[in-house]
């Protein structure tokens, strides 16, 4: 096993090389300018179809008409005490608490809530792993996002030596009965995957490093991601290989325009639960181009 990440230490950090695509690239997180190159990519690498964002007028138009069709969905839950979870899984600075906060936006806080655990305690980690996932199950009328999940076990937690690759192949082996159980239990499972690019992930990095209001959330995990990334997409590709199943499927969101993301979240979920009201028509169509199942629609 790799020895594990020390994440409470402070790093002496130095300019990273990366070869991406085939070009040697040196990249200094802690030098305020952003490199021409990162900036050139950040929204179309990894083969994200778009050339430009979306536009803000149409984001937020969109988005406005989504979060009142979610103010029904979630008059629906209470009325009919059902139940939903939404896992938000991707690279770190993928968006998902972004878009996390635009579903929860006009929600009540008594019926949405959101889990974002930190690292397990020595308690946590004496027990069963879905554990402490399993008591933040919703209960009737609740509609739960997990920023991050019992996918943990999938991704960062074998990348960063977290675990064993023993406890990891027991974890993709038995996620999908898990979510056998929570599914015939009547909850209805979203799995969201957000795919960034490299050089998306990098601008993001880059402008939290340098935000007085968002450097807190750049994490010595975070520094060790942009070099594991290749190691991170082996991974990742197992996991959604391994745990696409018909009960609980992923849904895969190119997500390298926040705007376009955040709009193909919200939609999905929308188009997926038959609340009564429902407007298809102010939910309008899903974005094939940024939107798809499983391990096929990976990049
Ligand atoms: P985030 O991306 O949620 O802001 P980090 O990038 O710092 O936070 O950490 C990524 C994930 O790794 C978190 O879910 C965190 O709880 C988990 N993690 C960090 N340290 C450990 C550890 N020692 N054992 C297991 N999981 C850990
Ligand atoms: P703007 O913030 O609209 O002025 O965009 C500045 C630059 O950021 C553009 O040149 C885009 O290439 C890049 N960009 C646009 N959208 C994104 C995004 N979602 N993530 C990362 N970079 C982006
Ligand atoms: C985000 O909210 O942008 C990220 O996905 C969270 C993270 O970087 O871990």
């Amino acid at each position: 096993m790799t020895k594990p990440l020390d994440n409470t230490a402070t790093q002496d950090r130095k300019p990273m090389t990366f070869n991406i695509n085939g070009v040697q690239r040196t990249f200094d997180i802690d030098d305020p300018a952003l490199p021409g190159w990162v900036e050139e990519r950040a929204l179309t690498c990894g083969g994200y179809p778009y050339g430009r964002k979306l536009e803000k007028k149409v984001y937020k138009a969109q988005l406005r008409a989504l979060q009142i069709e979610l103010v029904k969905l979630q008059g629906w839950l209470r009325a009919d005490g059902g139940r939903v979870v939404a896992v938000f899984e991707g690279r770190d600075a993928a968006g998902k608490g972004g878009s996390i906060k635009r579903v929860r936006d006009y929600m009540s806080p008594r019926t949405a809530r959101n889990v974002a655990l930190p690292k397990p305690t020595e308690t946590e980690r004496g027990q069963w792993y879905f554990q402490r996932y399993a008591a933040q199950l919703p209960t009737a009328g609740e509609f739960v996002t997990f920023d991050r999940s019992w996918y943990n076990r999938g991704v960062v937690e074998p990348v960063m030596g977290f675990c064993t690759p023993e406890e990891h192949e027991r974890f993709l082996a038995e996620a999908p009965q898990f979510e056998r159980m929570i599914v015939n239990d009547g909850i209805h499972l979203f799995k969201f995957w957000l795919n960034i690019g490299r050089e998306t992930q990098l601008k993001r990095f880059h402008a939290r490093r340098h935000s007085p209001l968002k450097h807190w959330k750049f994490s010595a995990i975070d520094m060790a991601a942009m070099e594991k990334w290749d190691e991170i997409t082996r991974m990742r590709d197992l996991m959604i290989e391994r745990t696409h199943t018909e009960h609980a499927p992923w849904t895969v969101v190119l997500a390298n325009d926040k705007r376009r993301a955040r709009l193909a979240v919200i939609r999905h979920i929308l188009t997926a639960l038959p609340y009564p009201g429902r407007d298809m028509e102010a939910i309008g169509e899903e974005d094939g181009a940024v939107v798809g199942s499983g391990p096929g629609f990976l990049r």
